[in-house]
């Protein structure tokens, strides 16, 4: 898809379809009036009607306009004026593609940023143009045997903006390419199933992404050489499954030589079957999903070499698979992590936090500014924030601010949970340093404190994406957050 920024003053080009903004009660928007003006009058006499109320985020097409800049008029409503912003611009923007997607059109052109947006200045009106307009073409790679409706023939997307912002969203389109070419990447490893989405299959596909960006390294670790650097805690979940592991340690290098780079730490269980604390039956395909983390990795670096950002950036992804076998790791089992510290395995459905704390150590040898690690950690994430919001931890005031930030900028939101030595005590064992879980309560906090322990004397941030990562249920798929909040913080934020 080519994406382009049109200025208002000099937006004459016949088009396939105009997208047009209405608000509620059916009012024109200013670059409605214009259009409406240039079409003859098409849109007036549609509204005086009353075909169309301006319903968010409803649409409705004129087909057949002889005069002005378009072919077709779409029509997509925003809503009132007085609660319009970002949701609704995004909402518009998404419905109109999905219309667009069914039709013939092969060139659009929206005028809806051509107004100003409430909360949005025109880079990032573009830029949430351009991902909304991707997620809505977005198609998962499945292996139906059916014969698939034909692709839309959507290939050009044009944002008209004023004037004289047309330099800011020229910026902005540029992050949203970057964006939604990183969702994209993704949404694809986490939406393959466990069986052809393995450790080994996460490794090649590092390899690739190395191969096809200059500025990409990436370098994976064996079974052989996990050990020699002791990671006990990272093997121990690995023990039941008849694949091997693998560290892969990605390195983006945009920015000067010597910049520290910030470390992103992915989960990277391609299959959670809890192991010996084996999981119930409903649902747990999903657990084919519990590599999001480790996904949304891979899809930061993808956004970050395609927009080429000025920064350092490293990426760490522990994988594995978590089964039950004669050789699996036991409740009462106590293992040593990389860090020195033991710890007793009381749970081996607990098992991101063993091969995220490992993770965390090895990011020390990079000397990193920030080091975040991505997770879908606990259930009870899921029980207390939904889909909305993905859990933010960290310690670190200024970081999590910053990233709250970022993640409301970005339409892909975070909200901070506490981190605090009351709930890290919840973790004592009889036998070892720690245990691996504490009781049910505050089961999103005690996990993140588990990691917390091995964050000393970091500038550390936890996301717990378990409720975000994913859809259940009829739009079962990944997501690609939290893609957007990554790369908003890492370009803007830090
Ligand atoms: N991968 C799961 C967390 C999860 C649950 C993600 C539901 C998405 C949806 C994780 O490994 C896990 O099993 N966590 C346990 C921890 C418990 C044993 C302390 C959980 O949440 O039940
Ligand atoms: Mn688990
Ligand atoms: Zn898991």
């Amino acid at each position: 898809m080519q994406f382009n920024v049109i200025k208002a003053g000099s937006a004459r080009a016949r088009t396939a379809c105009a997208i047009v903004g209405i608000h509620e009660k059916a009012a024109m928007s200013d670059a409605a009036r214009r259009v409406d003006r240039a079409a003859g009058g098409a849109i007036a006499r549609l509204l005086r009607r009353g075909d169309f109320t301006g319903k968010n985020p409803e649409v409705f097409p004129i087909t057949a306009v002889r005069r002005g800049p378009a072919e077709r008029i779409l029509l997509v409503g925003l809503g009132p004026k007085s609660s319009y912003g970002r949701k609704a611009y995004r909402r518009a923007v998404f419905a109109a593609t999905q219309w667009l997607a069914k039709t013939g059109c092969a060139n659009a052109v929206s005028w809806l940023a051509a107004d100003p947006v409430p909360g949005l200045d025109a880079g990032y009106a573009a830029r949430h143009a351009v991902e909304s307009v991707s997620n809505a073409l977005y198609r998962t790679p499945d292996l139906k045997t059916a014969k698939k409706p034909p692709l839309p023939k959507l290939a050009r997307f044009g944002i008209v903006v004023p004037d004289a912002d047309s330099a800011a969203a020229e910026r902005g389109m540029r992050d949203g390419r970057g964006v939604a070419a990183g969702m994209a990447f993704m949404k694809d490893l986490a939406n393959l199933p466990a069986n052809v989405c393995t450790p080994r299959y996460l490794a090649e596909a590092a390899v690739d992404l190395a191969k096809a960006h200059e500025s990409v390294r990436a370098r994976v670790l064996d079974e052989r050489e996990i050990r020699k650097l002791g990671m006990g805690s990272f093997l121990s979940v690995t023990r039941g499954s008849d694949e091997p592991p693998r560290l892969i340690v990605l390195e983006y290098n945009g920015g000067r030589k010597g910049d520290a780079p910030v470390a992103l730490v992915g989960k990277g269980i391609t299959f959670d079957t809890g192991g010996i604390s084996l999981k119930q039956p409903p649902g747990m395909d999903e657990m084919k999903f519990d590599m999001s983390g480790a996904a949304s990795v891979f899809g930061t670096f993808e956004a970050l070499a395609t927009i080429g950002a000025p920064i350092n950036v490293v990426g760490i992804i522990p994988t594995c698979e978590n089964m039950p076998s004669g050789r699996a790791t036991k409740p009462g089992d106590i293992v040593t992590s990389m860090a020195g510290k033991t710890i007793e395995v009381l749970n081996t459905d607990a098992e991101g936090r063993l091969i995220l704390c490992d993770g965390i150590t090895y990011a020390r040898r990079f000397k990193p500014r920030a080091v975040v690690d991505i997770a879908t950690l606990t259930g009870a994430c899921v029980i207390a924030l939904g889909a909305h919001y993905c859990g933010l931890f960290s310690p670190d005031e200024k970081l999590a601010a910053e990233i709250a930030a970022a993640g409301d900028r970005a339409d892909d939101r975070a909200w901070r949970m506490p981190v605090a030595e009351e709930y890290a005590e919840l973790l004592k064992s009889n036998f070892a340093d720690m245990a691996n879980v504490a009781g049910r309560e505050a089961g999103a906090i005690t996990a993140a404190c588990f990691l917390w322990k091995f964050a000393d004397g970091l500038s550390w941030a936890h996301l717990d994406i378990a409720g975000s990562a994913y859809l259940s249920g009829a739009h079962k798929g990944s997501t690609g957050r939290p893609v957007p909040l990554l790369i908003d913080w890492l370009l803007h934020g830090t």
